[in-house]
């Protein structure tokens, strides 16, 4: 998602896609894929939702190499009807809600350098792809995606994008998801990173709150580091439910009036797994 003054580059199709040109891709660039699917695929199986690992299965991403474009999107469609195609970086916010409501995953096709291995600032194939590909599998999940597009160009209607844009961030980006005693990953922001796959789930640092629509539209975020807040759903079919069910329009209307609550906030109402120490943010903050 990205602000709507971006200029579509040459070679762009007016839907902002452009191909995959899955050829170009260097041995280098396939081995910098195969090494963050190792690292992540190693520590994964146990903190991470099991529909993901069923997805990688299904779209047989466990083999090695960048995935073809054409092929993940024969494998979704049969499964869920998604598909995944290739932008050129950020895109327009009504380009992005337009390709989700139509089941269309926007993907960067260019892959980190070395030097980014551990931290980029913009998305590249490997979040996108491995990060959020495999849950597109999965038929509820899925359901949630094109909803959101939805949501999303009603959202941009209303004027209230910043609200909808951290239900996004706190689901499907950086999302904590409980299953039985035990909280695990979802969040493709979260499964991509090497450290926060573990910060998220084993630090004492963030929050882990229980998931409330509203509470969580109301509450900033950042973009520069790991999450000082996690909000933990109790299963896919409650958070489709929850957003599906809402009608937004008075929510807008009702947020605009109420006061955002910081990154760190606990309140109250909170439904609290951890109350973090915020011991790491801090500690950043000096640096
Ligand atoms: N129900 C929301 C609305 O009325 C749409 C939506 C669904 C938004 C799912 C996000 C996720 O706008
Ligand atoms: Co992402």
């Amino acid at each position: 998602m990205a602000d709507v003054t971006l200029q579509r580059p040459q070679g762009a199709a007016e839907d902002w896609s452009i191909p995959q040109q899955w050829e170009r891709y260097s041995p280098a660039e396939h081995a910098m894929w195969d090494h963050l699917f190792e690292r992540q695929a190693g520590m994964l199986p146990e903190r991470v939702v099991p529909e993901f690992m069923d997805g990688l299965q299904m779209l047989r991403m466990t083999r090695p190499g960048i995935p073809h474009f054409d092929e993940l999107s024969e494998r979704l469609m049969k499964a869920t009807g998604w598909q995944v195609i290739a932008v050129p970086g950020l895109v327009p916010e009504r380009v992005f809600f337009e390709h989700l409501a139509n089941r269309r995953f926007v993907a960067g096709r260019f892959i980190r350098s070395p030097e980014q291995r551990d931290y980029l600032q913009e998305p590249d194939i490997f979040h996108d792809v491995f990060g959020h590909v495999p849950l597109l599998a999965n038929p509820v999940f899925a359901d949630y995606m094109q909803a959101y597009g939805q949501g999303g160009l009603r959202a941009h209607g209303f004027g209230s994008l910043t609200s909808l844009a951290r239900l996004y961030w706190y689901t499907v980006e950086f999302g904590l998801i409980r299953q039985g005693d035990a909280l695990k990953l979802y969040g493709a922001g979260i499964v991509s990173s090497y450290g926060e796959s573990v910060f998220a789930l084993d630090d004492s640092s963030p929050n882990r709150l229980g998931f409330d629509l509203e509470r969580v539209m109301r509450t900033h975020y950042r973009i520069d580091d790991f999450q000082q807040t996690y909000f933990v759903i109790d299963s896919f079919e409650d958070l489709l439910r929850q957003t599906v069910e809402t009608d937004f329009a008075p929510l807008y209307a009702r947020l605009r009036s109420e006061p955002e609550l910081s990154i760190d906030a606990v309140l109250p109402s909170d439904r609290v797994y951890t109350h973090g120490t915020q011991a790491y943010a801090r500690a950043r903050a000096i640096k």
